[in-house]
């Protein structure tokens, strides 16, 4: 497999956390020029320092770690703390991690890399997309320079998760999924519908557990929390595992099955603020997405195991 350039956007967050993991666990396919960091689930100082956390539970310093925006591009800003906990890591012992954030800001890292790339990037963006489209509106031609954009949100037939009809890390800021979605990359989209296929039941769990590398252990914890949040017996085995499929798909596409569509998303306010609107009967012309329809979540945590086995 060819060694993808990659930069991740996240908001960590503990699913966030699980997917860094993933990403630092794959180094012969993941060339991972950085991480930036945005604050949606919990605030940037927060969302700053724990995707430091994770690097060093990952050993992986050789990557930068940028902080970027601290709010929306429009909207006001909303968090997603009663799924994450005070710290956004769970119950995770929180530290100043050893080694700092790089200099500068995570959009000027963006516009600049990009700029600067001899191969095309991808961009996984895993919380509210703000760092990103604005690194769109500052260089619009940084654009050429994006492979794809593999994003976690939005929801369709799945419904909402932080109002009835939008997922989180759209209704955290629409105006930035829209820039994404109306720039002309290839975007793979990663919504509800299937993360919700994607479940940490306590099979599950206890299996990664059981692998026994911190990673694997600090991953399971994160797991134990949310399933302590989301898991609803009588509904569904276990919390559903978002961000961690972005980098799964990149590791194992044959994970998922995704399908055209046209993705348009709410930005007037209202009931349907940060809506996704996923058309699958759009024109070849129209289709600005691949949308994620199926997942197959015993094949994400066997890759899961795999290689937070290798950490
Ligand atoms: O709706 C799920 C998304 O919102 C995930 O990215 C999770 O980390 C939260 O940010
Ligand atoms: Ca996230």
């Amino acid at each position: 497999m060819k060694r993808r350039k990659l930069i991740i956007d996240c908001d960590p967050g503990v699913d966030d956390a699980t997917a860094l993991l993933l990403a630092f666990a794959a180094p012969d396919a993941l060339d991972i020029l950085g991480v930036t960091v945005v604050a949606g689930n919990t605030g940037l100082v927060q969302t700053a320092r724990n995707a430091r956390i994770v690097r060093q539970i990952a050993g992986r310093a050789d990557v930068p770690v940028f902080a970027g925006c601290a709010r929306p591009m429009v909207r006001e800003a909303v968090d997603a703390g009663a799924f994450h906990g005070p710290s956004g890591l769970g119950t995770l012992a929180v530290f100043e991690p050893d080694a700092p954030l790089a200099e500068g800001h995570a959009v000027d890292f963006i516009v600049r890399t990009l700029r600067a790339a001899d191969e095309a990037v991808t961009l996984a963006v895993t919380g509210p997309a703000t760092n990103l489209a604005l690194a769109l509106v500052m260089d619009p031609a940084i654009a050429a320079k994006i492979d794809e954009i593999v994003m976690m949100g939005g929801a369709r037939s799945a419904g909402g998760n932080i109002t009835a009809s939008a997922e989180f890390n759209v209704f955290a800021d629409p105006h930035a999924a829209h820039v994404l979605l109306t720039a002309g990359c290839r975007v793979t989209m990663f919504g509800l519908d299937a993360t919700y296929q994607v479940l940490s039941s306590p099979e599950r769990v206890a299996a990664l557990e059981a692998v026994g590398t911190d990673a694997a252990r600090a991953s399971a914890e994160l797991m134990r929390f949310s399933n302590g949040i989301e898991a609803d017996p009588g509904r569904r085995a276990g919390a559903p595992l978002h961000d961690p499929c972005t980098i799964a798909w990149l590791l194992d596409p044959s994970l998922f099955i995704v399908s055209g569509a046209k993705v348009a998303v709410e930005t007037n306010g209202g009931l349907a603020f940060g809506h996704t609107a996923v058309e699958f009967r759009a024109g070849p012309r129209e289709v600005n997405a691949n949308w994620a329809v199926r997942a197959d979540g015993a094949g994400v945590f066997a890759l899961l195991n795999e290689r937070l086995g290798s950490l």
